[in-house]
C-alpha cells in the first residue's frame, strides 16, 4: 500500500505515540529497539525532525518517499527505505550515519556522486534524526 508521505508520517507518528502511551510496541518498533542498540532516540520527536531535514536536504534526489531511482549519469540515487538500506548496512546506524556524514558505503568505499558527505552541513544529531525517519519508510 502506498500512502502519501504526509499520511505515512502521520500514521507512523500516531503508531509511535500510541505505542509509547500503551506500552504496546509494534513488531517494527520492537525490532528497531532490540536489534538496533544505536537507536536510543527513535521517538516521535526525532522522527519529526528527521522528516523535515529529509524533505529539505535529501528528497530532491532520493524522492519524497525514499524510493530513489533518479539517474545522474551512470549513478542512481539509492532506495533509502527498509528493508533494503538496513540490509545493506547490516542494520547498523553507525554505518548508515557514516554513509550520510562521510559519503562511505558499507565497505568504506566512497559513494558515487552526486551523493556527498553531509558532515559540516548537518550535525551528527541531525543525521541520526534522519535515520530515525528513514526507519519509518518501507518498500
Ligand atoms: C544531489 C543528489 C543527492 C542528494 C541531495 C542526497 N543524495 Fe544520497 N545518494 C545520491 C546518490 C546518487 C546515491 C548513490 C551512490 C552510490 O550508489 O554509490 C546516494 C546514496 C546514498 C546513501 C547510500 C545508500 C546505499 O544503499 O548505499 C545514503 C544512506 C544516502 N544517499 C543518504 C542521503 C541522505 C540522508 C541525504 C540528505 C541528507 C542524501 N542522501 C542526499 C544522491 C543524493
Amino acid at each position: 500500500m502506498q500512502l502519501p508521505l504526509k499520511a505515512s508520517f502521520a500514521l507512523a507518528t500516531m503508531l509511535l505515540t500510541t505505542a509509547m502511551f500503551t506500552g504496546i510496541a509494534t513488531p517494527a518498533m520492537a525490532s528497531a529497539q532490540t536489534t538496533n542498540a544505536n537507536v536510543a532516540t527513535n521517538v516521535a520527536a526525532n522522527v519529526a525532525s528527521g522528516a523535515a531535514l529529509y524533505a529539505s536536504n535529501c528528497a530532491s534526489c532520493h524522492m519524497a518517499n525514499g524510493a530513489g531511482g533518479k539517474k545522474f549519469g551512470s549513478a542512481i540515487s539509492a532506495n533509502l527505505r527498509a528493508p533494503g538500506l538496513e540490509k545493506t548496512y547490516h542494520n547498523s546506524d553507525a554505518l548508515i550515519l557514516r554513509a550520510i556524514m562521510n559519503d562511505r558505503d558499507e565497505d568504506g568505499e566512497t559513494l558515487d556522486k552526486p551523493m556527498l558527505a553531509w558532515k559540516g552541513i548537518l550535525t551528527n544529531a541531525q543525521g541520526k534524526d534522519i535515520i530515525a525517519y528513514l526507519r519509518t519508510l518501507h518498500s
